[in-house]
């Protein structure tokens, strides 16, 4: 759907210095938003800039009617996001492309790298309100990164929260892709299995794509299934220009391409193309 929101938010999250902001927008795409999904935003109110900017839908409300954007400021277009107020209306296209897969039952494991937590708290509230066993493993720079990209939500949330950063400064010093081996391995084994009971553990992960990569290849090793959400620079954002191109590959090895605006943004792990040069 193509509409004009009203915003009831659009404050900066932490320390002004990291950029990150919390803007929340209330009308009718929270009744159909999904998990995974995203808004294209008009972001300003001239032809400049023409393109839209894809934010994931963090955060779904549908009985407030409310929809939660959580985005950096990187260039023009979300420097000039950042400008909107309370009251003002910003037009959206969405929600748009495919989402989380829920799982029935088990649990759901997801894993983020630094900002790349934002589209997974929506799945998290979801999984949480059909009565899966949620595990957050969250690696970033540092404490402030956390703080400032949302661990306040993620802990009134009340999940369990494994958390890393480089530097130490937050949780397990290191890659959160060390601490997502470990509990593969103990779910591997069994015994001393994290999943209670050996239920069936399924996985998403969104990041940067070295890390998705990396998960990727350690969810398939332990026979536990992976989605990913990628990233590609978009235009129209409904599948028309085809600037939003990844490459897939499927069981037999036979390529194809996908619109990450249409046919995704998430994808099963295992038919990315990882570095495929077109
Ligand atoms: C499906 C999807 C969901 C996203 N969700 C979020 C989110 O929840 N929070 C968030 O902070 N960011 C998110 N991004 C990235 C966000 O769209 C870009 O940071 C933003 O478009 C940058 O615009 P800009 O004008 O500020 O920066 P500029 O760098 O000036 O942008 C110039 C152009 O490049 C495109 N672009 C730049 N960086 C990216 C990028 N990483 N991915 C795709 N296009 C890019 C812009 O859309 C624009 O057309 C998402 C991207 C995609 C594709
Ligand atoms: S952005 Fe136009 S086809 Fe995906």
């Amino acid at each position: 759907m193509l509409i004009d929101q009203e915003i009831v938010l659009n404050e900066i999250l932490g320390s002004a210095d990291l950029g990150i902001r919390k803007l929340v927008l209330k009308g009718p795409i929270a009744q159909q938003a999904k998990p995974g999904q995203f808004v294209h935003l008009q972001v300003g109110s001239t032809l400049d800039p023409l393109l839209r900017r894809p934010i994931s839908i963090a955060a779904i409300d549908p009985e407030c009617q409310e929809i939660t954007l959580l985005y950096k400021i990187k260039g023009k277009g979300t420097e000039l996001l950042s400008k909107a107020g309370p009251g003002q209306k910003l037009n959206l296209l969405g929600p748009l492309g495919k989402g989380f897969t829920l799982p029935a039952q088990g649990e759901l494991w997801l894993v983020a790298g630094g900002i790349g937590v934002f589209p997974l708290y929506a799945l998290a509230a979801a999984a949480k309100k059909q009565g899966l066993t949620v595990r957050l493993f969250w690696g970033g720079e540092n404490s402030s990164l956390l703080e400032c990209s949302g661990l306040a939500m993620w802990e009134e949330l009340g999940l369990p929260l494994y958390l890393s950063t480089l530097d130490g400064s937050c949780g397990k010093k290191g890659l959160v892709t060390e601490f997502l081996q470990e509990f593969l391995q103990a779910y591997r084994q069994s015994d001393p299995s994290p999943a209670a009971a050996g239920e069936p553990v399924q996985v998403a992960a969104c990041g940067p794509p070295g890390m998705m990569q990396a998960v990727t290849a350690d969810c398939l090793q332990a026979g536990v299934p992976v989605e990913v959400s990628l990233e590609e620079h978009m235009a129209c954002g409904l599948g028309a220009c085809l600037g939003c191109v990844a490459t897939l590959q499927d069981r037999q090895g036979r390529v194809r391409r996908a619109k990450v605006c249409q046919d995704g943004p998430v994808f099963r792990g295992e038919e990315v193309v990882w570095n495929a040069s077109c």
